[in-house]
């Protein structure tokens, strides 16, 4: 039988298909056992082979990143905020107790995935997601309480276009004040068993209110949605949640932030609740950013039944100009003051 993951992305299909589902051909692969890391080589991007008694299967030790590579107007391609990446996988990785690859082993891991890639790399608002992952593969079901010895590293690349569907469309967003997407002090985590505890919310948020997503206020403090992180803002300010344990440490809020100070906003870092999202929202705007979000408006939020239009219900301006600006660099369109790109 034909494997069509082992296919080659056509450009204009890899951008209309949904968000992750296109893969590029080759990927780098790196083992550790024995206390060491292998050699890096280069694999097709096709099913492995793991023993069913993997650590990762059981117990799941595992985490992973997600950033973006991009088409700059000369034709070369560079990549958002590697660095940063590169420093949370290896948070993520210590938080797992999983065997941690050292920072430059990674970087040229991703870089060698990109170079890979090249020619799978769409022109924008399209881009190359890269998602590094690594598990833990040892044999051993008697584990629960001992970490894995032996782990899995590689890097896919998935030529990507718009993460929500319909591009700048304004989402809907269900409001949840019981359930939490992750055990407290494990939310800058990036592991799959963070997700696993939001899906079951997400899936009944899209079931019963059409909502895009859920933003998780544990006894209604604003923390995150299921896939990125938060904002309020209007035409002087911007608030969002203090960095803590209780939620992912996004890369492209921090360059959000730093982008709006750099613009004249006052940046208010402060916990805030979902009373304060309603009355903020009556004037004001809310956002969502991410990797795979960019900074996407919100256009209502629905909670206890009943919905919230923000300010008329469009993406407000400070959004498009937050959004238009973080792009601007991305994409090599505007200069990159920050030197976010490499
Ligand atoms: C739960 C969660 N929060 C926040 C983010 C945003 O993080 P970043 O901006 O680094 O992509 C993501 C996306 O990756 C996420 O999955």
């Amino acid at each position: 039988m034909r494997d069509a993951t082992l296919d080659t992305p056509k450009q204009t299909a890899a951008t209309s298909a949904p968000f992750g589902t296109v893969f590029s051909k080759w990927m780098p692969l790196s083992r550790f056992a024995d206390g060491r890391w292998s050699e890096v080589e280069t694999v097709p991007v096709a099913p492995l082979s793991i023993h069913p008694g993997a650590h990762v299967l059981h117990y799941s030790s595992t985490c992973f990143e997600g950033l973006k590579a991009f088409r700059m107007p000369d034709g070369s391609i560079r990549i958002f905020r590697l660095d940063r990446h590169v420093e949370r996988f290896r948070s993520s990785s210590e938080l797992l107790c999983l065997p941690t690859p050292p920072a430059e082993m990674l970087e040229q891991m991703v870089r060698s995935v990109v170079e890979l890639s090249r020619d799978d790399v769409p022109a924008p608002p399209g881009a190359l997601y890269l998602r590094p992952l690594l598990i833990g593969t040892e044999a051993n079901i008697g584990a629960a309480g001992t970490a894995s010895t032996e782990a899995l590293l590689y890097v896919l690349a998935s030529p990507v276009g718009d993460y929500f569907a319909g591009g700048g469309r304004p989402l809907r967003i269900l409001i949840e004040e019981e359930a939490m997407r992750c055990a407290p002090g494990f939310g800058m985590a990036k592991t799959g068993g963070n997700y696993a505890a939001a899906l079951r919310h997400i899936i009944q948020a899209r079931n019963e209110h059409n909502a895009d997503q859920v933003l998780f206020c544990p006894g209604g403090d604003v923390q995150e949605t299921g896939a990125s992180n938060f904002f309020l803002l209007d035409d002087r300010r911007l608030m969002t949640k203090p960095l803590d344990g209780s939620f992912l440490h996004g890369v492209t809020r921090d360059s959000v932030i730093t982008l709006a100070r750099h613009l004249g906003y006052e940046v208010l870092e402060r916990d805030f609740t979902v009373d304060e999202v309603k009355d903020w929202i009556r004037t004001g705007e809310a956002a969502l950013s991410g990797t795979a979000a960019v900074l996407t408006g919100v256009g209502t939020f629905i909670h206890e039944g009943r919905e919230y239009q923000v300010g008329d219900g469009r993406v407000g301006r400070n959004t498009q100009r937050l959004r238009e600006a973080l792009v601007a660099i991305q994409t090599g369109v505007a200069e990159d003051p920050f030197g976010w790109l490499s």
